[in-house]
């Protein structure tokens, strides 16, 4: 039998609508890479990242239909993902100039509502990285509900130099909330347009230092501090913090959209409170179904940075201002705490840490 050819594979496949254009997958310029080898062929169907999942039964379908075609033995079809977005600019649209310049890598923690733990999962993560070596800034853009204070247990005021903030120290890396300049009992009546000011004097009237890594625990919801962070810094990307039950994904896949309007790419997905450990034996029970960030993050196309159990001493840790990656690093929920860093790391193409052994390529 002959050889099929890669434009009659083209037409077969010219019978399958694209659900989001409504037209033909060929004329929506979706499909790519036609490759006809001896009867097998593979084809690559374009999507982004935010379509992956509605574009799974159009590869389903595309598969099915090559295979029924004369002389194809066997079909593959593939999504492949939009080219990654462009590298942050310098310059903000408005021409001003993006702040923390010296800072490698700016990474937001977010979530599309608030109590999923993302402050916590912030602080250990930055704790994990300067624990690994690193020079790690952590930024609290919650101006509404500043929670670095407790959870650093820090409550001085930060120090002036010039026109400049110093941070404040702790646990190795160095930090910055409205928290520490507004006492705690001061009700925030702040507005949008404060947010944006409040949330720029900590990045540009700051002494930061150069720095590895900047975590910023950002605020739910997706509001001003979002919109500020994605235009006035070189965002490296955001992890986007959910709990596994289903009505906290869809909030998540929320978050996931905010970033991907504004082309900031998403880091990754964390599940805290994936199981609970239970402290007595040990026993991990899954409460709330756990694995439902993993499957969401694959839905999307992006990645699973973790999961981090519900354990009474992550609580415990943050309530009193010591972290637990700092209060007990070998501990189970340091060590998940830890691997998510060093995975989040890698993502931000960190590469090998002061720990870890140094692979220098000339
Ligand atoms: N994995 C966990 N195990 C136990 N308690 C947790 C865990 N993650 C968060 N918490 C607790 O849940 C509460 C809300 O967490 P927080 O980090 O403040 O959430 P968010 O910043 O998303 O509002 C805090 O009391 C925190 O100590
Ligand atoms: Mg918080």
């Amino acid at each position: 039998m002959s050889e099929p050819t890669a434009d009659s594979l083209r037409q077969a496949l010219a019978a399958i609508k694209d659900p989001a254009s409504g037209r033909d997958i060929v004329a929506a310029g979706l499909v790519e890479g036609v490759q006809v080898k001896a009867g097998l062929v593979q084809v690559s169907l374009l999507t982004d990242r935010a379509h992956a999942q509605a574009m799974e039964p159009v590869r389903r379908e595309a598969e099915r239909v090559l295979a029924g075609q004369p002389g194809v033995q066997n079909a593959t079809v593939v999504l492949t993902a939009h080219k990654a977005p462009p590298a942050p600019a310098a310059t903000a649209a408005d021409g001003k100039p993006k702040l923390l310049p010296d800072v490698k890598a700016i990474v937001a923690v977010a979530s599309g509502k608030g109590g999923v733990g993302k402050s916590t999962v912030a602080v250990n993560l930055a704790v994990a990285l300067a624990r690994q070596g690193l020079k790690v800034g952590l930024l609290d853009a919650d101006i509404y509900g500043p929670s670095l204070p407790r959870m650093l247990g820090l409550n001085r005021k930060p120090e002036v130099q010039g026109d400049r903030m110093i941070p404040l120290e702790a646990w190795g890396l160095k930090a910055m909330s409205i928290g520490f300049l507004v006492d705690a009992d001061t009700p925030m009546i702040w507005r949008g347009p404060m947010v944006m000011g409040a949330l720029e004097q900590m990045m540009g009237q700051v002494n930061w230092g150069p720095l590895d890594i900047m975590i910023v625990d950002m605020p739910p919801g997706t509001g001003d501090a979002q919109l500020t962070m994605a235009q006035r810094v070189a965002l490296a990307g955001a992890v986007i913090v959910s709990t596994p039950q289903d009505i906290a994904l869809i909030d998540a896949r929320r978050g996931v959209k905010m970033f991907e309007r504004t082309r900031v790419p998403v880091l990754g997905l964390v599940e805290n409170m994936s199981y609970f450990c239970c402290p007595n034996c040990n026993h991990r029970a899954e409460i709330f179904g756990h694995g439902g960030a993993r499957k969401e993050a694959e839905a999307m196309g992006s990645e699973f940075l973790g999961e981090i159990p519900l354990v009474l001493d992550i609580r415990q840790a943050g309530d009193a201002g010591t972290p637990i990656v700092a209060a007990a690093p070998d501990s189970a929920p340091a060590q998940a705490f830890a691997k998510v860093a060093a995975r989040l790391w890698d993502k931000v193409g960190g590469g090998a840490t002061a720990a870890g052994p140094r692979i220098v390529i000339s």
